[in-house]
């Protein structure tokens, strides 16, 4: 049924080769159909257009593939500056040496925002819709960042990071209350500025980083205003190892978060001071009545995740149990954990045991923020792992890297990621004819092309919750 209560002056179609992934995760194409957008949530895929719609705004996209857009699990805006240097050097060495003398820059805000425009530039004209992103700990250039990307239109989580420990003196926050204090400040000015595309979320930037009595500050503020958290888990053997000498007490890393009510599980609702936070600015588009005060078409969904983690390439039997139970997101970021020799994550065991899991390309550890990229060195990392770890876990295929880079990953911002009816309505059109072939193609053949040999010359045009971002 078609739903004729919202603004039809605001519907429109894409016209051409239609794919996504369904909930069972594998790909659905439909040629020559229309796909639907009205008040900015999908309507649906259909041969012909429905009466309810006829008349409506049509774009002809002629034999384009027309995707939902990737969602990037994992990135750090900060580090986008050094991107494809550094490469010398195992995770640990290579945040002291390169990652945290970088991030410190961001104190200044000439430099944030001449390495935030570039930053932002480049992500818009790329083929991601929806991004979780870290910042540094300065909450002025974080709020920079954000409002650049409000104005390019992409959805993004944002977070400011805390560090009170571990860190340089010249990038660490004085104290464990110095560091709540400001991202309490930080998410009340976000609140403030009341934005459309964009939301907080906590960012422990991980355990070695945050002492328990920072933990446990950040635990209070995920209660007090309901914000998810993201951050980073058993990523690199020596980076293991240290959280165990600094949390002797806890059985996993996972429960180093845990302990403090950071490592997912459902967002208490009884907080009241959350004006623009997830109870309030993240309520479903369709309820966002004019009475709260707060636009319409509201781009998040209150049914997304409430945790994610990058990389869990470690990570041991419980602690992927505690990730299952809490319902925390797994952002996979396979070129990352080759250039800073980290390992390759089970991708294939999470798959198998129905744990959500995405994409991230987590900048600057990987040289590239096309997801495309990242799917690719998915599949190709998972073959290695299988010839030379574990034969028993089957290699990614082409769908199920598209899977994660769209349904599964754009699930942490609720129903996004896909065509189904009622998801956000995020698309991309991507025009294959620079790769042309004399070759007999499938649709298959043609997505595969575009995700190996694709750059941003095949994307045409996208959108972000019914609207044109370029
Ligand atoms: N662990 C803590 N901080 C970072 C970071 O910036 N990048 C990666 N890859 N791992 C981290
Ligand atoms: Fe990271």
């Amino acid at each position: 049924m078609i739903q004729t209560d919202t603004n039809k002056s605001e519907a429109f179609a894409l016209k051409g080769t239609i794919c996504d992934c369904g909930p069972d995760r594998r790909l659905r194409f439909h040629e020559n159909s229309y796909v639907v957008s009205d008040g900015g949530i999908c309507r649906g895929v259909y041969d012909t257009l429905p009466d309810a719609y006829a008349g409506i705004a049509v774009r002809d996209c002629g034999s384009d593939l027309i995707i939902p857009g990737f969602t990037d699990l994992h990135l750090h805006a900060p580090q986008y500056t050094y991107c494809g240097t550094g490469m010398d050097l195992e995770l640990l060495e290579w945040l002291s040496t390169y990652t945290f003398p970088e991030e410190a820059h961001y104190r200044d805000l000439d430099y944030a925002g001449k390495a935030y425009r570039i930053f932002v530039r480049d992500l818009k004209m790329s083929a991601t819709t929806s991004a979780v992103i870290f910042a540094t700990i300065h909450k002025e250039s974080t709020l920079l960042l954000m409002d650049l990307l409000e104005k390019s239109g992409m959805r993004a989580y944002v977070g400011k990071v805390n560090m009170d420990r571990n860190g340089s003196p010249e990038y660490q926050e004085a104290s464990a209350s110095a560091s709540a204090r400001d991202t309490e400040d930080w998410i009340l000015e976000c609140n403030k500025r009341n934005y459309r595309t964009v939301r907080p979320i906590l960012t422990p930037r991980f355990t070695p980083s945050c002492s328990d009595e920072l933990m446990e500050m950040l635990g209070n503020l995920r209660r007090k205003y309901g914000l998810p958290v993201q951050s980073h888990l058993s990523e690199n053997k020596a980076e293991i190892q240290w959280v165990k000498e600094l949390c002797p007490d806890t059985a996993n890393y996972g429960e180093t978060y845990d302990r403090f009510g950071l490592f997912g599980g459902d967002i208490p609702q009884d907080h009241t001071e959350a004006s623009g936070s997830r109870s309030g600015g993240m309520s479903d588009p369709e309820d966002r009545s004019e009475a709260s005060g707060i636009k319409s078409g509201g781009m998040f969904d209150p049914a997304g995740g409430t945790c994610v983690m990058a990389h869990c390439v470690f990570s041991p039997d419980q602690e992927v149990d505690l990730m299952k139970r809490r319902g925390v997101f797994i952002a996979h970021c396979p070129e990352s954990n080759m250039n800073v020799s980290t390992g390759i994550a089970p991708v294939r065991r999470y798959l198998d045991q129905g744990l959500h899991i995405g994409l991230g390309s987590d900048t600057a550890g990987s040289s590239h923020l096309e997801i495309s990229y990242a799917m690719a060195e998915a599949i190709r990392a998972s073959k290695v792992r299988h010839q030379l770890v574990d034969q028993t876990l089957a290699p990614l295929t082409l769908e199920d890297a598209f899977y994660m880079a769209t349904r599964g990953g754009g699930a942490f911002f609720g129903k996004v990621g896909a065509f189904d009816k009622g998801y956000q309505f995020d698309a991309v059109i991507l025009d294959d004819s620079r790769l042309e072939t004399p070759r007999k193609q499938s649709l298959e053949n043609r997505l595969e092309r575009l995700i190996y040999l694709g750059d941003d010359r095949e994307i045409k045009a996208k959108y972000v919750g019914g609207r044109l971002v370029f």
